[in-house]
Protein backbone atom coordinates (compact mmCIF):
# COMPACT_ATOMS: atom_id res chain seq x y z
CA UNK A 1 0.00 0.00 0.00
CA UNK A 2 1.40 3.53 -1.33
CA UNK A 3 0.34 6.50 1.28
CA UNK A 4 1.25 10.48 0.39
CA UNK A 5 2.65 10.45 4.17
CA UNK A 6 4.58 8.07 6.80
CA UNK A 7 5.11 9.19 9.87
CA UNK A 8 8.01 7.03 10.71
CA UNK A 9 9.37 4.85 13.54
CA UNK A 10 7.94 6.59 16.28
CA UNK A 11 5.93 5.41 19.62
CA UNK A 12 2.72 5.61 18.66
CA UNK A 13 -0.28 6.15 21.42
CA UNK A 14 -3.38 4.46 19.57
CA UNK A 15 -6.67 3.48 21.23
CA UNK A 16 -4.97 -0.03 22.08
CA UNK A 17 -2.19 1.35 23.66
CA UNK A 18 1.63 2.30 22.59
CA UNK A 19 3.23 0.65 19.86
CA UNK A 20 6.44 1.51 17.82
CA UNK A 21 6.11 1.58 14.25
CA UNK A 22 4.26 4.39 11.45
CA UNK A 23 1.81 6.06 10.06
CA UNK A 24 0.69 5.80 6.67
CA UNK A 25 -1.37 9.05 5.62
CA UNK A 26 -3.53 9.49 2.25
CA UNK A 27 -5.15 12.66 1.52
CA UNK A 28 -6.57 13.74 4.86
CA UNK A 29 -7.20 10.38 6.23
CA UNK A 30 -4.79 7.89 8.49
CA UNK A 31 -5.01 4.88 6.09
CA UNK A 32 -2.38 2.99 7.86
CA UNK A 33 -0.70 2.17 11.51
CA UNK A 34 1.64 -0.30 11.91
CA UNK A 35 5.89 -1.54 12.04
CA UNK A 36 7.34 -1.02 8.35
CA UNK A 37 5.24 0.95 6.28
CA UNK A 38 5.99 1.56 2.98
CA UNK A 39 7.24 5.05 1.76
CA UNK A 40 7.74 4.56 -1.67
CA UNK A 41 6.46 7.98 -3.15
CA UNK A 42 5.72 9.44 0.34
CA UNK A 43 6.89 12.23 2.57
CA UNK A 44 8.78 10.72 5.21
CA UNK A 45 8.20 12.59 8.60
CA UNK A 46 10.82 11.22 11.12
CA UNK A 47 9.39 10.38 14.00
CA UNK A 48 12.25 8.19 15.91
CA UNK A 49 12.93 8.85 19.25
CA UNK A 50 9.53 10.74 20.14
CA UNK A 51 5.93 10.16 20.88
CA UNK A 52 3.07 10.29 18.11
CA UNK A 53 -0.40 11.78 19.59
CA UNK A 54 -3.44 12.32 18.95
CA UNK A 55 -4.20 15.90 18.06
CA UNK A 56 -5.64 17.69 20.81
CA UNK A 57 -9.00 18.75 21.33
CA UNK A 58 -9.84 21.61 23.26
CA UNK A 59 -13.09 21.65 24.02
CA UNK A 60 -13.16 24.47 26.14
CA UNK A 61 -12.66 27.69 24.16
CA UNK A 62 -13.29 31.71 24.16
CA UNK A 63 -11.84 33.20 21.22
CA UNK A 64 -12.56 37.27 20.64
CA UNK A 65 -15.08 37.33 23.19
CA UNK A 66 -16.65 40.67 24.59
CA UNK A 67 -17.06 39.97 27.96
CA UNK A 68 -16.09 42.88 31.19
CA UNK A 69 -15.71 45.52 29.10
CA UNK A 70 -12.76 44.06 27.05
CA UNK A 71 -12.88 41.96 24.17
CA UNK A 72 -10.05 38.91 25.05
CA UNK A 73 -7.35 39.64 22.65
CA UNK A 74 -6.98 35.70 20.84
CA UNK A 75 -9.00 35.97 17.99
CA UNK A 76 -8.95 33.12 15.25
CA UNK A 77 -5.81 33.99 14.05
CA UNK A 78 -3.69 34.24 16.38
CA UNK A 79 -5.87 31.54 18.82
CA UNK A 80 -5.51 28.50 16.33
CA UNK A 81 -1.87 29.47 16.02
CA UNK A 82 -1.02 29.11 19.29
CA UNK A 83 -3.21 25.71 19.62
CA UNK A 84 -1.05 24.37 16.95
CA UNK A 85 1.86 24.85 18.16
CA UNK A 86 0.72 23.02 21.37
CA UNK A 87 -0.42 20.15 19.13
CA UNK A 88 -4.26 21.18 19.25
CA UNK A 89 -6.24 20.34 16.20
CA UNK A 90 -9.86 20.74 17.07
CA UNK A 91 -11.31 23.85 19.22
CA UNK A 92 -14.89 24.33 20.31
CA UNK A 93 -15.42 27.91 20.61
CA UNK A 94 -18.60 29.21 22.33
CA UNK A 95 -21.40 31.00 20.27
CA UNK A 96 -23.11 33.61 22.50
CA UNK A 97 -26.42 35.50 21.32
CA UNK A 98 -25.76 39.24 21.63
CA UNK A 99 -28.37 42.06 21.51
CA UNK A 100 -31.40 40.04 20.78
CA UNK A 101 -29.81 37.92 18.50
CA UNK A 102 -31.29 34.35 17.91
CA UNK A 103 -29.32 31.04 18.30
CA UNK A 104 -29.17 31.03 14.62
CA UNK A 105 -27.41 34.60 14.18
CA UNK A 106 -24.85 33.70 17.13
CA UNK A 107 -23.83 30.82 15.17
CA UNK A 108 -23.32 32.87 11.66
CA UNK A 109 -21.13 35.77 13.69
CA UNK A 110 -19.21 32.98 15.16
CA UNK A 111 -19.06 31.43 11.57
CA UNK A 112 -17.56 34.74 10.31
CA UNK A 113 -15.26 35.17 13.31
CA UNK A 114 -13.69 31.84 12.13
CA UNK A 115 -13.99 31.51 8.03
CA UNK A 116 -10.48 32.22 6.66
CA UNK A 117 -8.59 32.85 10.24
CA UNK A 118 -8.69 29.01 11.80
CA UNK A 119 -5.50 27.11 10.98
CA UNK A 120 -7.08 24.00 12.63
CA UNK A 121 -10.77 23.18 12.71
CA UNK A 122 -13.49 24.15 14.83
CA UNK A 123 -17.32 24.10 15.78
CA UNK A 124 -19.20 26.08 18.96
CA UNK A 125 -21.10 24.91 21.75
CA UNK A 126 -24.60 27.12 21.36
CA UNK A 127 -25.68 29.57 24.35
CA UNK A 128 -28.79 29.99 24.96
CA UNK A 129 -29.49 33.09 27.22
CA UNK A 130 -32.57 33.86 27.22
CA UNK A 131 -35.19 30.78 27.72
CA UNK A 132 -38.21 32.36 26.62
CA UNK A 133 -37.08 33.67 23.58
CA UNK A 134 -34.49 30.75 22.61
CA UNK A 135 -36.33 27.50 23.52
CA UNK A 136 -37.51 27.03 20.35
CA UNK A 137 -34.88 27.68 18.46
CA UNK A 138 -32.61 25.07 20.01
CA UNK A 139 -34.37 21.58 17.47
CA UNK A 140 -33.54 24.44 14.16
CA UNK A 141 -29.58 24.82 15.83
CA UNK A 142 -29.10 20.56 16.00
CA UNK A 143 -30.95 20.07 12.55
CA UNK A 144 -28.21 22.63 11.68
CA UNK A 145 -24.97 20.70 12.97
CA UNK A 146 -24.95 21.57 16.40
CA UNK A 147 -25.06 19.23 19.46
CA UNK A 148 -24.27 21.07 22.27
CA UNK A 149 -25.98 23.93 23.97
CA UNK A 150 -24.44 26.23 26.93
CA UNK A 151 -25.87 27.69 29.91
CA UNK A 152 -23.94 29.80 32.39
CA UNK A 153 -25.99 29.79 36.60
CA UNK A 154 -24.05 33.53 36.29
CA UNK A 155 -23.47 36.81 34.89
CA UNK A 156 -26.72 38.34 34.86
CA UNK A 157 -24.90 41.62 34.44
CA UNK A 158 -23.48 40.36 30.84
CA UNK A 159 -27.13 39.50 29.81
CA UNK A 160 -25.81 35.26 29.91
CA UNK A 161 -27.69 34.27 32.85
CA UNK A 162 -30.26 31.30 33.55
CA UNK A 163 -32.09 30.25 36.37
CA UNK A 164 -33.25 26.85 36.95
CA UNK A 165 -36.52 27.23 34.92
CA UNK A 166 -34.21 27.60 31.80
CA UNK A 167 -32.02 24.59 32.52
CA UNK A 168 -34.14 22.51 33.47
CA UNK A 169 -36.60 22.96 30.23
CA UNK A 170 -33.10 22.88 28.38
CA UNK A 171 -32.29 19.64 29.71
CA UNK A 172 -35.67 18.15 28.87
CA UNK A 173 -35.41 19.40 25.08
CA UNK A 174 -31.40 17.66 25.86
CA UNK A 175 -32.92 13.98 25.99
CA UNK A 176 -35.71 14.45 23.49
CA UNK A 177 -33.01 15.25 20.72
CA UNK A 178 -29.98 12.72 22.20
CA UNK A 179 -27.78 16.39 22.51
CA UNK A 180 -26.15 17.94 25.78
CA UNK A 181 -26.27 21.22 28.14
CA UNK A 182 -23.10 22.50 29.12
CA UNK A 183 -23.32 24.28 32.20
CA UNK A 184 -21.24 27.08 34.07
CA UNK A 185 -22.05 26.28 37.86
CA UNK A 186 -21.07 28.94 40.33
CA UNK A 187 -24.36 29.88 42.79
CA UNK A 188 -25.20 33.30 41.45
CA UNK A 189 -27.31 34.60 44.59
CA UNK A 190 -24.85 34.15 47.32
CA UNK A 191 -22.10 35.14 45.33
CA UNK A 192 -23.36 37.93 44.55
CA UNK A 193 -23.95 38.25 48.58
CA UNK A 194 -20.30 37.64 49.03
CA UNK A 195 -19.18 40.26 46.52
CA UNK A 196 -21.37 42.82 47.87
CA UNK A 197 -20.53 42.37 51.20
CA UNK A 198 -16.89 42.67 50.36
CA UNK A 199 -17.22 45.66 48.29
CA UNK A 200 -15.56 48.15 50.57
CA UNK A 201 -12.65 50.99 49.88
CA UNK A 202 -11.42 49.77 53.18
CA UNK A 203 -11.32 45.75 52.35
CA UNK A 204 -10.41 46.44 48.52
CA UNK A 205 -6.94 48.79 50.03
CA UNK A 206 -6.18 46.02 52.33
CA UNK A 207 -6.87 42.81 50.70
CA UNK A 208 -6.81 43.61 46.35
CA UNK A 209 -6.68 40.79 44.21
CA UNK A 210 -7.54 38.22 47.13
CA UNK A 211 -11.13 39.25 47.41
CA UNK A 212 -11.55 37.20 44.20
CA UNK A 213 -10.67 34.08 46.55
CA UNK A 214 -12.06 35.41 49.62
CA UNK A 215 -15.52 35.47 47.97
CA UNK A 216 -15.71 32.18 46.43
CA UNK A 217 -16.08 29.62 48.54
CA UNK A 218 -15.43 26.41 47.30
CA UNK A 219 -19.84 25.94 48.13
CA UNK A 220 -20.36 28.80 45.27
CA UNK A 221 -19.53 26.04 42.82
CA UNK A 222 -20.71 22.95 44.54
CA UNK A 223 -24.45 24.04 45.65
CA UNK A 224 -24.58 24.87 42.04
CA UNK A 225 -23.43 21.55 40.64
CA UNK A 226 -25.27 19.78 42.68
CA UNK A 227 -28.63 21.44 41.39
CA UNK A 228 -27.55 21.17 38.18
CA UNK A 229 -26.83 17.59 38.91
CA UNK A 230 -30.57 17.50 40.19
CA UNK A 231 -32.15 19.15 37.52
CA UNK A 232 -30.46 16.20 34.55
CA UNK A 233 -30.88 13.34 37.47
CA UNK A 234 -34.99 14.68 36.89
CA UNK A 235 -35.24 15.18 33.55
CA UNK A 236 -32.50 12.31 32.21
CA UNK A 237 -30.70 15.36 29.92
CA UNK A 238 -27.44 14.71 29.32
CA UNK A 239 -24.88 17.24 31.55
CA UNK A 240 -21.64 18.09 31.07
CA UNK A 241 -20.43 20.25 33.86
CA UNK A 242 -17.49 23.24 32.74
CA UNK A 243 -14.62 23.56 34.28
CA UNK A 244 -15.05 22.45 37.18
CA UNK A 245 -12.70 23.31 40.25
CA UNK A 246 -13.33 21.94 43.42
CA UNK A 247 -12.91 18.75 45.28
CA UNK A 248 -16.57 18.71 46.70
CA UNK A 249 -17.44 19.32 42.71
CA UNK A 250 -15.62 15.76 41.58
CA UNK A 251 -17.41 14.73 44.95
CA UNK A 252 -20.60 15.10 43.78
CA UNK A 253 -19.78 13.71 40.10
CA UNK A 254 -18.95 10.63 41.16
CA UNK A 255 -21.57 9.85 43.54
CA UNK A 256 -24.32 11.11 40.45
CA UNK A 257 -22.77 9.30 38.20
CA UNK A 258 -22.26 6.31 40.61
CA UNK A 259 -26.80 6.76 40.46
CA UNK A 260 -26.91 6.66 37.10
CA UNK A 261 -26.83 10.57 36.26
CA UNK A 262 -26.38 11.58 32.73
CA UNK A 263 -23.20 13.30 33.85
CA UNK A 264 -20.03 14.30 32.59
CA UNK A 265 -17.19 16.68 33.87
CA UNK A 266 -14.55 18.74 32.66
CA UNK A 267 -11.47 20.47 34.23
CA UNK A 268 -9.08 22.99 33.29
CA UNK A 269 -5.17 22.65 33.30
CA UNK A 270 -4.88 25.88 35.31
CA UNK A 271 -7.05 23.76 37.97
CA UNK A 272 -4.31 21.08 38.01
CA UNK A 273 -1.28 22.86 37.98
CA UNK A 274 -2.24 26.56 40.44
CA UNK A 275 -3.93 27.37 43.44
CA UNK A 276 -5.35 30.61 44.88
CA UNK A 277 -1.70 31.18 46.01
CA UNK A 278 -1.42 32.77 42.79
CA UNK A 279 -3.57 36.19 44.50
CA UNK A 280 -0.52 36.60 46.98
CA UNK A 281 1.86 37.63 43.85
CA UNK A 282 2.21 41.91 43.27
CA UNK A 283 0.58 40.59 39.80
CA UNK A 284 -1.94 38.37 41.54
CA UNK A 285 -4.76 40.16 39.57
CA UNK A 286 -3.76 38.62 36.19
CA UNK A 287 -5.00 35.40 37.27
CA UNK A 288 -8.45 35.91 38.41
CA UNK A 289 -10.76 33.72 36.39
CA UNK A 290 -13.89 32.66 37.09
CA UNK A 291 -14.13 30.39 38.36
CA UNK A 292 -11.41 31.24 40.53
CA UNK A 293 -8.10 29.29 40.93
CA UNK A 294 -8.54 27.05 44.56
CA UNK A 295 -6.57 25.33 47.09
CA UNK A 296 -3.59 22.59 46.96
CA UNK A 297 -6.68 19.62 48.22
CA UNK A 298 -8.77 20.55 45.16
CA UNK A 299 -5.66 20.49 42.58
CA UNK A 300 -5.15 16.98 44.67
CA UNK A 301 -8.81 15.94 44.63
CA UNK A 302 -9.25 16.86 40.67
CA UNK A 303 -5.81 14.66 39.66
CA UNK A 304 -7.39 11.97 41.82
CA UNK A 305 -10.89 12.47 39.69
CA UNK A 306 -9.09 12.02 36.61
CA UNK A 307 -7.45 9.26 37.70
CA UNK A 308 -10.63 7.36 38.49
CA UNK A 309 -13.14 8.64 35.76
CA UNK A 310 -15.40 11.46 37.15
CA UNK A 311 -13.39 13.73 35.56
CA UNK A 312 -13.36 12.65 31.79
CA UNK A 313 -11.61 16.22 29.75
CA UNK A 314 -8.70 18.22 30.48
CA UNK A 315 -10.15 22.12 28.62
CA UNK A 316 -8.38 25.31 28.86
CA UNK A 317 -11.34 28.11 29.17
CA UNK A 318 -8.91 29.93 26.83
CA UNK A 319 -9.88 33.93 27.25
CA UNK A 320 -6.91 35.65 27.03
CA UNK A 321 -6.27 39.16 28.15
CA UNK A 322 -3.33 41.15 28.43
CA UNK A 323 -1.83 43.08 30.84
CA UNK A 324 -3.22 46.60 29.61
CA UNK A 325 -6.79 44.56 29.83
CA UNK A 326 -6.42 43.21 32.98
CA UNK A 327 -5.60 47.41 34.38
CA UNK A 328 -8.57 47.69 33.87
CA UNK A 329 -9.68 46.62 37.58
CA UNK A 330 -7.56 49.72 38.80
CA UNK A 331 -7.61 47.98 42.06
CA UNK A 332 -11.61 46.58 42.25
CA UNK A 333 -11.38 43.03 41.63
CA UNK A 334 -15.13 42.81 40.41
CA UNK A 335 -13.83 44.94 37.48
CA UNK A 336 -10.52 42.14 36.42
CA UNK A 337 -11.14 40.69 32.90
CA UNK A 338 -11.31 37.05 34.11
CA UNK A 339 -9.61 34.63 31.74
CA UNK A 340 -6.11 33.28 30.93
CA UNK A 341 -4.37 32.46 28.02
CA UNK A 342 -4.17 28.45 27.49
CA UNK A 343 -4.79 26.58 24.11
CA UNK A 344 -0.64 27.18 23.56
CA UNK A 345 0.59 25.34 27.23
CA UNK A 346 -2.12 22.83 27.38
CA UNK A 347 -0.22 19.68 26.15
CA UNK A 348 3.27 20.29 27.49
CA UNK A 349 1.37 21.05 31.12
CA UNK A 350 -0.72 18.15 30.92
CA UNK A 351 2.29 15.81 29.65
CA UNK A 352 5.43 17.52 32.04
CA UNK A 353 2.81 18.13 35.39
CA UNK A 354 0.64 14.85 34.66
CA UNK A 355 2.70 12.47 32.62
CA UNK A 356 6.27 13.26 33.89
CA UNK A 357 4.77 13.69 36.71
CA UNK A 358 3.80 10.63 37.29
CA UNK A 359 0.40 11.31 37.38
CA UNK A 360 -1.11 9.60 34.74
CA UNK A 361 -0.07 7.63 31.73
CA UNK A 362 0.70 8.93 28.33
CA UNK A 363 -2.42 6.20 27.13
CA UNK A 364 -4.91 8.14 30.26
CA UNK A 365 -3.23 11.65 29.21
CA UNK A 366 -4.23 11.01 25.38
CA UNK A 367 -7.68 10.03 26.61
CA UNK A 368 -8.47 13.23 28.74
CA UNK A 369 -7.17 15.59 25.84
CA UNK A 370 -8.29 13.95 22.78
CA UNK A 371 -10.37 10.36 22.79
CA UNK A 372 -13.09 11.17 25.48
CA UNK A 373 -13.28 15.11 24.67
CA UNK A 374 -13.68 13.89 20.89
CA UNK A 375 -16.41 11.09 21.89
CA UNK A 376 -18.30 13.07 24.44
CA UNK A 377 -18.59 15.76 21.73
CA UNK A 378 -19.62 14.19 18.99
CA UNK A 379 -16.36 14.12 16.58
CA UNK A 380 -15.40 10.14 16.58
CA UNK A 381 -14.12 8.38 15.19
CA UNK A 382 -13.18 11.80 12.97
CA UNK A 383 -11.16 13.24 15.59
CA UNK A 384 -9.51 11.97 18.84
CA UNK A 385 -7.56 8.98 18.19
CA UNK A 386 -4.64 7.50 15.52
CA UNK A 387 -6.74 4.72 14.14
CA UNK A 388 -7.32 3.72 10.34
CA UNK A 389 -10.33 6.20 8.84
CA UNK A 390 -9.79 8.84 11.40
CA UNK A 391 -8.28 12.73 10.81
CA UNK A 392 -4.79 12.29 10.42
CA UNK A 393 -5.03 14.93 13.31
CA UNK A 394 -1.14 14.55 14.92
CA UNK A 395 1.17 15.74 17.62
CA UNK A 396 4.83 14.87 17.34
CA UNK A 397 6.17 15.71 20.71
CA UNK A 398 10.01 15.16 22.24
CA UNK A 399 9.64 12.71 25.52
CA UNK A 400 11.98 15.12 27.40
CA UNK A 401 13.08 18.09 25.76
CA UNK A 402 12.31 20.96 27.62
CA UNK A 403 11.49 24.75 26.48
CA UNK A 404 11.01 27.64 28.89
CA UNK A 405 7.40 29.41 28.62
CA UNK A 406 8.39 33.16 27.46
CA UNK A 407 5.48 34.91 26.27
CA UNK A 408 7.75 36.91 23.88
CA UNK A 409 7.77 34.06 21.93
CA UNK A 410 4.93 32.60 21.74
CA UNK A 411 1.45 32.58 19.07
CA UNK A 412 -0.91 33.84 21.91
CA UNK A 413 -1.56 37.61 21.76
CA UNK A 414 -1.13 37.95 25.16
CA UNK A 415 2.05 39.62 26.73
CA UNK A 416 1.92 37.65 29.92
CA UNK A 417 1.90 33.44 30.80
CA UNK A 418 0.60 32.33 34.04
CA UNK A 419 3.69 29.83 33.10
CA UNK A 420 6.03 32.21 32.13
CA UNK A 421 9.28 30.89 33.48
CA UNK A 422 8.51 26.94 33.53
CA UNK A 423 10.47 24.91 31.81
CA UNK A 424 7.96 22.54 30.23
CA UNK A 425 7.77 19.13 27.91
CA UNK A 426 5.35 18.49 25.23
CA UNK A 427 5.93 21.27 22.85
CA UNK A 428 4.63 19.64 19.08
CA UNK A 429 7.27 19.15 17.42
CA UNK A 430 5.26 18.89 14.38
CA UNK A 431 1.29 18.98 14.47
CA UNK A 432 -0.72 17.44 11.25
CA UNK A 433 -4.10 18.51 10.59
CA UNK A 434 -6.07 16.19 7.93
CA UNK A 435 -2.80 15.66 7.17
CA UNK A 436 -1.36 18.80 6.04
CA UNK A 437 1.96 19.64 8.48
CA UNK A 438 1.26 22.75 10.62
CA UNK A 439 3.76 22.95 12.90
CA UNK A 440 6.73 22.23 11.63
CA UNK A 441 10.17 22.06 13.94
CA UNK A 442 8.22 23.75 16.79
CA UNK A 443 7.45 26.94 14.57
CA UNK A 444 3.50 27.27 13.51
CA UNK A 445 3.81 26.91 9.16
CA UNK A 446 0.58 26.32 8.47
CA UNK A 447 -1.42 29.20 6.72
CA UNK A 448 -4.83 30.46 8.08
CA UNK A 449 -8.06 30.15 6.58
CA UNK A 450 -7.58 25.90 5.73
CA UNK A 451 -9.53 25.34 9.49
CA UNK A 452 -13.16 23.64 9.31
CA UNK A 453 -15.80 24.20 10.71
CA UNK A 454 -17.01 20.10 12.21
CA UNK A 455 -20.74 19.66 11.97
CA UNK A 456 -22.05 17.14 14.01
CA UNK A 457 -25.32 15.29 15.15
CA UNK A 458 -25.09 13.65 18.76
CA UNK A 459 -23.00 14.70 22.28
CA UNK A 460 -23.19 12.68 25.15
CA UNK A 461 -22.04 10.06 27.66
CA UNK A 462 -21.43 7.13 24.67
CA UNK A 463 -18.46 8.82 23.74
CA UNK A 464 -16.69 9.31 27.59
CA UNK A 465 -14.34 6.10 27.74
CA UNK A 466 -12.73 4.86 31.01
CA UNK A 467 -10.14 6.86 32.92
O1 LIG B 1 -12.57 33.38 33.34
C1 LIG B 1 -13.21 32.88 32.44
N1 LIG B 1 -13.43 31.62 32.48
N2 LIG B 1 -13.68 33.60 31.42
C2 LIG B 1 -14.52 33.14 30.37
C3 LIG B 1 -15.97 32.99 30.75
C4 LIG B 1 -16.28 31.66 31.39
O2 LIG B 1 -16.93 31.64 32.43
O3 LIG B 1 -15.93 30.62 30.87
ZN1 LIG C 1 -17.61 29.67 32.55
ZN1 LIG D 1 -15.47 29.47 29.48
Amino acid sequence: MRFDKVVKGGSVVTPGGVVSGDIGITGEKIAAVGPGLDVTGATVIDAAGHLVIPGVLDVHVHLALPFMGAVSSDDYRTGTRAGARGGVTTLIDFAIPYKGDSLSAAADNWHKRAEGNALIDYTFHICVTRWDEHKDQIKGMVDRGFSTFKEFMIYESEGWQSDDRAMFGTLEKMKEYGSMLLVHAESSRVLDELMARHHTPELMKRYGARLHRMTRPNFIEAEAIQRAVTWSEVTGGQLYIVHMSTGQGADIIRAAQGRGVPVIAETCVQYLVLDDSMFDRDDGHLFACCPQLKKPADVARLWQGLASGEVSVISTDTCTFTREQKALWQGDWTKIPMGMPGLETLLPLAYTKGVLGGRMSIEQMCRKLSTNPAGIMGLAPKKGAIQVGADADIAIIHPTKTMRVDPTTMETNADWSPYDGWELAGFSRTTLSRGDVIVDDYAVVGKEGRGQWLPRTRAGLAGAGGS
